[in-house]
């Protein structure tokens, strides 16, 4: 059996947090102390501009998916506040991104998602760039005297990938993405997230702050409130969190409850849980699946429940033989600063980014969803379905709905004139790994943040 609590060798984390089981284990009656966050970093105006001013141009954020630059002559725009890449594939096939501005007065180049494309063309005045970024043209050019090609070169952003994602940093000079994500491109090399294939990307318009949207995602002590239904399929004690510098990471087993629910929940208990929660994973009714499979000598229902999701896999085409059980029903969630969650079960790829919106109040929230493809799978990359919806149009399944469901409200008690700071247990310490990384980007030293990581 692989013990998926290991990290694999050269992926050694700075921080290994350990298990919430581990940890009371470990502590005994020794006292556990949280960690205080001013609150006005998820409301001022202030803390945005330097936001703005010192982290965004120089952090690797998601930019897209390969599955939407698979073709030369495919073109991404991405935005991230003001500022704006365009992610091309070049007749060379290779992936290039710039800036997204024409270098005459400013204009835009490329806006939403374009194919086929064979240059850049501004349409204002037509100036226009090759794919790889090279001037090619300005229309009635000598009224422009000498122009340097190269000076008017477009300015280049530095462009990496993992697995389907796209990355891009705006800081042309910045470490390359594969010391940015540290040991988690090793933590997570078991999973072979390059089979996946984004099949959609969901925009919603969230009245919250990017970082409240984010932090939703970066822990899992909320369970026990907003998904009371998990408890009967996850162990939430034995959840064990990792951080690297800019990634935090929790493995999650499901298919057994956790220690905190008594009674223990029957095996028919368990199954219809996992059911409902992942009605289309396993090919089950999720209101109805009926009576749990007789379980056979010396197994569980945790075994049944793998049994099942590899048999409803393996009816779509999908092998997932050479997963083991404990990998088929874990769950990892990498948290990538400053505003990625990357979730892999081996047969399910989703990805969350939190985007600033307009003020320090509303962010977007793009949802990326991902099928995976057996290995060596040659077929044709389809471009993902793109859509803009109402927060109250958006639906995920019930967890990411009732994920999304509170960021209704998460966001107005943090201006309350009687709150002043966040206060976080050990338990999230991926939340804190964010505002330490905040703080190195805006230069903040000593620390703001009242305590030690754990
Ligand atoms: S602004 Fe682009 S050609 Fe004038
Ligand atoms: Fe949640």
């Amino acid at each position: 059996m692989t013990d998926l609590a290991e990290t694999p060798a050269g992926a050694a984390p700075l921080r290994d947090v350990g298990t919430i089981r581990s940890r009371a284990e470990a502590s005994g009656s020794g006292e556990r102390r949280p960690i205080t966050i001013p609150a006005e970093r998820y409301t001022s105006p202030e803390w945005a501009a330097r936001e703005d001013a010192l982290m965004w141009p120089r952090v690797w954020q998601l930019a897209t998916t390969l599955d939407a630059v698979s073709e030369p002559g495919d073109a991404v725009e991405f935005r991230v506040g003001n500022l704006s890449a365009v992610v091309v594939r070049g007749a060379d096939g290779a992936l290039r991104a710039f800036q997204n501005v024409c270098l005459h007065r400013g204009n835009v180049l490329c806006s939403g998602s374009r194919e086929g494309l064979t240059e850049l063309r501004c349409e204002y005045h037509r100036w226009c760039w090759n794919l790889d970024g090279a001037l090619k043209e300005i229309p009635s050019r000598r009224d422009f005297g000498v122009i340097d090609n190269d000076a008017y070169a477009l300015p280049p952003v530095a462009v990496g990938t993992w697995g389907p994602l796209v990355f891009v940093n705006f800081d042309a000079d910045a470490m390359p993405l594969e010391e940015y994500l540290g040991g988690a491109i090793a933590d997570a090399a078991h999973l072979g997230i390059e089979d996946f294939r984004c099949r959609f990307e969901v925009t919603v318009k969230v009245p919250a702050n990017w970082k409240t949207t984010a932090d939703g995602f970066s822990e899992t002590y909320h369970v026990q409130g907003l998904h009371p239904e998990l408890l009967t399929i996850y162990d939430d004690l034995g959840d064990h969190q990792v951080l690297w510098e800019h990634v935090g990471r929790s493995r999650q087993l499901y298919g057994v409850p956790s220690p905190r629910i008594r009674p223990t929940p029957s095996d028919q208990q368990i199954w219809e849980a996992f059911a409902q929660v992942y009605s289309t994973r396993v090919g089950l009714d999720g209101t109805d699946p009926g009576p749990v499979p007789e379980i056979p000598e010396g197994a569980t229902v945790f075994e049944v429940l793998a049994a099942q999701l590899r048999r409803a896999k393996a009816e779509q085409g999908l092998d997932l033989d050479r997963f083991s059980d404990e990998e088929l029903m874990t769950l990892d969630q990498y948290n990538v600063f400053p505003n990625i969650t990357v979730l892999v079960h081996p047969d399910l790829l989703s990805v969350l980014r939190a985007r600033p919106g307009a003020n320090p109040d509303e962010c977007y929230l793009d949802a990326f969803q991902f099928d995976r493809v057996n290995p060596g799978d040659t077929s044709p990359r389809a471009k993902p379905l793109k859509v803009e919806l109402p927060l109250d149009e958006a639906s995920f399944g019930l967890v990411l709905d009732q994920d999304f469901s509170l960021l209704r409200h998460a966001q107005i008690g943090l201006h309350q004139p009687g709150f002043t700071r966040l206060t976080i247990a050990p338990e999230e310490c991926r939340i804190l790994n964010t505002h330490l990384n905040l703080e190195r980007y805006l230069g903040i030293s000593p620390s703001e943040i009242e305590g030690d990581l754990p």
